[in-house]
């Protein structure tokens, strides 16, 4: 049964049954669940901020970063892990205040036009890392953009969900989630859905549609 609802949900993705991006947008009523849907159409309160932020051990982070305390402990442990293996996965970005991601998405148009920057950066509100769920990853190459051609980037993209975290915008899949495929962003779902997400290669959209 729930393989056919499965399909008729990724048909209708698919055949853009679907709101368009930034039209119709809904106030998000729940922004600390950890499944929380956080997209182009469906925004977080400005003055948003997770209730239960804690600041990144600097082992697992470049600079002074902050994640939810689960999700910040579900990373130490995936970053560790994968230091037994010889890999380095640390945070690049991760916890980004509203005023943040709107000088970040000013900062795109700015420097390469309105069309780049709604492919490749949220507006504020809109912006998975204002939940604190969310965090962009780089390898030992030591760039988040470049993550994909580290070693560590097929580790991480199998055994991310291990630990309750998922590609967030894979290869694809840019029609549904509204963003150009980023192998460096992975968000938080906790380990059952992210199992579920990973086995069935599905966005959160199409998770979350299916999951009601
Ligand atoms: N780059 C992702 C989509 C963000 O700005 O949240
Ligand atoms: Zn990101």
């Amino acid at each position: 049964m729930k393989k056919y609802v499965l399909i008729i949900v990724f048909i209708l993705l698919s055949t853009g049954c679907k709101d368009k991006f930034y039209e119709n947008i809904k106030d998000i009523k729940n922004p600390n669940d950890i499944l929380v849907l956080v997209n182009k159409n469906n925004k977080l309160p400005n003055d948003f901020i997770p209730n239960d932020l804690v600041k990144l051990d600097l082992k697992y982070s470049n600079n002074e970063k902050y994640l939810k305390e689960e999700v910040a402990n579900a990373f130490y442990k995936l970053s560790s892990d994968a230091k037994l293996k010889g890999f380095r996965i640390i945070a690049s970005s991760a916890y980004r205040s509203y005023t943040y991601q709107e000088e970040l998405f000013n900062y795109y148009v700015s420097e390469k036009g309105m069309d780049y920057a709604l492919n490749c950066s949220a507006k504020p509100g809109h912006s998975e890392h204002q939940t604190g769920l969310a965090v962009d990853v780089e390898g030992s190459n030591f760039d988040y953009d470049l993550f994909e051609e580290s070693k560590e980037f097929d580790w991480m993209k199998n055994n991310a969900h291990k630990y309750g975290f998922i590609l967030r915008y894979p290869k694809g899949k840019e029609k549904i989630t509204g963003f150009k495929y980023e192998p460096w962003h992975y968000r938080y779902v906790g380990t059952k859905d992210a199992k579920y997400i990973y086995k069935h290669n599905l966005t959160l959209e199409e998770y979350l549609s299916i999951a009601k």
